[in-house]
């Protein structure tokens, strides 16, 4: 093991002590850890990768109802195992591949921080993307702006494209239909809203929901990756095409996309259908939950 994976080896481990709410970790320079270090480190780094265990999940119940409305119109998707589901391709052509942002090798561009200096740049992020003006015919438009929801040190980060008028209403992302919908998805992941954080590709509702434009995502763009930078979470999944065009940059279709993994600095990235769209196309719903499958398979779940 070089020094840079000592060095990530012993940041993931100082994450998830961050996650079970140790917040100091003695400081210990990475080019004199001995190899016995180095393997109780990687060990430690699996092992706590997944520190609240499956039961934690308060309510069974609500669980198995979510499971079934997802894969119960679905029979055919509780069989897909995830390694099935990790190995396809879509279709992806060598063409296909996408375009580099430049960004999938590069590590998160800031240190770990503390739950405190999280939320205080957070509150400072927050502030800045109240006074953001930039796009001329959003900003007149909307009630608020809405930053996004969730805990500081969550493993998994569920990314849609732009508040619609509850979320405009509320300040908060995904509170209406397609909230709820996403909120099954969560459930049935055996995680519950309050793990995971959940933000948009922009800020402010676009007039009559329209799809946000490019130049609109390249505006916020910005905001999400301190967002992310603060947040470092493992997987980051990217909830339709406007999420896919803001995170990694692609106009692929998500049908081509979905069912593998990308990078995107420290985090991997899950691609699928966005709910408001398994709203309109319930015969989508068995791929979201592939590709959830695919997902808890990595968490551990
Ligand atoms: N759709 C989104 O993409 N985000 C929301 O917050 C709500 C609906």
């Amino acid at each position: 093991m070089d020094r840079s994976n000592v060095e990530n080896a012993l940041v993931q481990v100082l994450e998830n002590f961050q996650r079970c709410g140790i917040t100091r970790f003695g400081s210990l320079p990475a080019g004199e850890v001995p190899a016995e270090t180095l393997a109780a480190v990687s060990q430690l780094t699996t092992t706590t990768a997944n520190p609240k265990p499956a039961s934690a999940s308060p309510n069974v119940a609500r669980r198995s109802a979510a499971v079934s409305e997802l894969a119960a119109t679905t029979p055919e998707a509780a069989a897909v195992s995830a390694t099935q589901a990790t190995g396809a391709t879509n279709g992806l052509r060598a063409s296909d591949r996408l375009p580099s942002n430049g960004l999938g090798a590069e590590p998160w561009s800031l240190p770990v921080l503390s739950l405190e200096q999280r939320q205080t740049r957070f509150d400072e992020l927050s502030g800045q993307v109240r006074n953001c003006r930039l796009c001329s015919s959003i900003v007149s438009y909307r009630q608020q702006t809405v930053f996004g929801a969730g805990p500081l040190n969550p493993r998994v980060c569920f990314m849609g494209e732009a508040p619609g008028a509850d979320e405009d209403r509320t300040g908060l992302p995904f509170v209406g239909k397609a909230g709820q919908l996403l909120t099954k998805i969560i459930t049935a992941m055996q995680l519950s809203r309050d793990e995971v954080y959940i933000l948009n590709a922009l800020k402010c509702r676009p007039p009559q929901n329209r799809t946000p434009m490019n130049e609109e995502i390249d505006h916020c763009r910005h905001f999400v990756e301190s967002q992310l930078d603060t947040l470092r979470p493992e997987f980051i999944v990217c909830l339709g095409a406007v999420a896919v065009r803001c995170i990694l940059r692609s106009e692929l279709p998500i049908g081509r996309l979905r069912g593998q993994f990308y990078q995107y600095r420290g985090a991997r990235v899950v691609v699928t259908y966005h709910p408001s769209y398994l709203l309109r196309n319930e015969s989508a719903k068995k791929h979201v939950w592939e590709d959830m499958k695919m997902l808890m398979a990595e968490l551990g779940s």
